[in-house]
Order: structure tokens, then sequence, then C-alpha cells
């Protein structure tokens, strides 16, 4: 055993504290997920972007938790899901199970947007979730579907846009998907709204059908006061 250098000590320190400052970064996450999860209604968080009208398409939205969803709706949901992608999972590795869909659709931490004409015809609708993903707190858009014919109209842009509000009004550090990279029009249009390869997509080599994509939240939004604060759920940290 040879003595210790100063440096030695002072390298070992910094590990110390990075580490400290991970935990508590994940820690924190965690707050804000378990906060955004408690909320009973995201919509006063995000009330004007829920209206949204582009040519003949006037459209409005409201958000709810799974459990509060009304059956017909999140059978619709599911309808449309498996019109929009079935042959787009049959023809990569992951292969169509409608009964493992439903299940993740279906999962008690699922929130829905769902967007609505003039008409009360269902127009769209996302399916996402707060929660933590590789030790970061995110909005996670497990799906974004749109009906044929309200297509190419911008309502798609205008959900994204909805998701990128929550994401910041609760502190989250992105929003994250996952996109199958042979469906271009998904690729066409998650980069014309801004989203990139994220740092948690699989190696091209290895994962080829699939990538993680991502947006982040403005960083302003950490100081906003308007913002609702997590409870006080901070696990202490050994000598923090
Ligand atoms: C992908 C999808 C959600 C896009 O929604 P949308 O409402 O049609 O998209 P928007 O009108 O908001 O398009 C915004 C921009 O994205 C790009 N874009 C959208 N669809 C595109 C397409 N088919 N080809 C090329 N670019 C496209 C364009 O740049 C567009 O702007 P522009 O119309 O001014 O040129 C919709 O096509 C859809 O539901 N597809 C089937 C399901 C699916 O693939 N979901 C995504 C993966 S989970």
């Amino acid at each position: 055993m040879g003595k210790k250098t100063v440096s030695s000590v002072n390298k070992s320190k910094e590990k110390r504290q990075a580490r400290k400052l991970e935990q508590r970064r994940i820690a924190d996450g965690m707050s804000y997920v378990t906060s955004a999860n408690k909320l009973k209604e995201l919509a006063p968080l995000c009330k004007e972007l829920l209206v949204y009208s582009n040519k003949d398409l006037e459209i409005d939205m409201y958000i709810q938790k799974v459990s509060e969803l009304d059956k017909k709706v999140l059978d619709w949901a599911i309808s449309l899901t498996e019109r929009n992608m079935k042959s787009l999972y049959e023809t990569c590795a992951w292969g169509w199970n409608k009964d493992d869909k439903v299940e993740q659709m279906m999962d008690d931490t699922a929130w829905y947007l769902i967007a609505k004409d003039k008409n009360n015809k269902l127009q769209a609708f996302s399916h996402f979730r707060f929660d933590m993903d590789f030790g970061d707190p995110v909005l996670y858009c497990y799906e974004l579907q749109i009906e044929a014919e309200g297509r190419r109209r911008g309502l798609g842009q205008r959900v994204l846009s909805v998701l990128e509000r929550l994401a910041q009004a609760t502190r989250m550090r992105c929003v994250r998907l996952t996109a199958l990279t042979h469906n271009p029009t998904a690729a066409a249009f998650f980069r014309a709204c801004g989203y990139s390869l994220d740092e948690t997509s699989p190696p091209k080599e290895e994962i080829s059908h699939y990538e993680i994509l991502s947006k982040a939240t403005e960083a302003t939004a950490m100081e906003d006061d308007t913002l609702p604060e997590p409870p006080n759920t901070r696990i202490e940290l050994a000598g923090a």
C-alpha cells in the first residue's frame, strides 16, 4: 500500500462529489415524475394549445388518465393504432402482437391526449407517460396516431407542442419516443418538428429497426416560478 498523493486524494474527492450530484439529480427526477403523475388535471398547464384549427379542420383536445377514459374512446385508439401501425410492426423484428399492444396502452400510468373535430369525430390521440428513463425524468410519447383524413394540417405538430409544454411544466428533461426506422412519414415528421437522435438510441449496427428520438425542454423552464413544486420526497443522501 503506497502513500496517497494530493492529486489522487483530489481525484477521489471529485469522483465522490460527482456521484453525489448524480444521485441527487436522479432523486430530483423521480420526485418530478411522482409529482406529475399525481396531478389530477393537465389541461391547465397547456389550455390555450388545446384548441386548434387549420384549413377545414377544427379541433378540441382533452387529456385524461387511462382510468378515466371512455371505453369507446380507448377502443377507437386501439383500432387506429392497429390500422396505422400493424403492417409496419409486421415487417420488422417486433412483429404485431395485439394483446401486448393493448396491455401497453392500458397501463395504469398511461395518459391520453384526445383530439376531436367539430362534428365530435375522433381524429387523433397520443398515449404518453411521465417516467424515469435511463436516469432521466421524461415525458415518453408511446403513441401519436392521426386518422388519415386529419393529416398534413399541422395537427401532429400541435399534439407534440402540447406534449412539449407538459414536459416543460412538469420539469421533465425532454420528450422522448421510439420511432420505427422504416416509417419514412414518422422520420420526416419528427425531424420537421425538431426531434433528433437521442443519446439512449441503440447503435445502428446492433439494432436497425427502431431509433430513439427526443427534444429537450427549454432550460428556462427550470427557473419558471409558475411551475408546480415537486413534493418533498427528496431522498436524503448520506453525507450530503
Ligand atoms: C406521422 C403523423 C403523426 C404526422 O401527423 P400530421 O398531422 O400529418 O403532421 P403535420 O401536418 O403536423 O406535419 C408537420 C410537418 O411534418 C412533416 N411531415 C408530416 N407528414 C409528412 C409526410 N407524410 N411526408 C413528409 N413530411 C411529412 C412536414 O414537414 C410537415 O409540415 P408541412 O405539412 O408544412 O410540410 C401522421 O402522419 C400519422 O398519424 N401517421 C400514422 C401513424 C404514425 O406513423 N405515427 C408516428 C409514429 S408512432
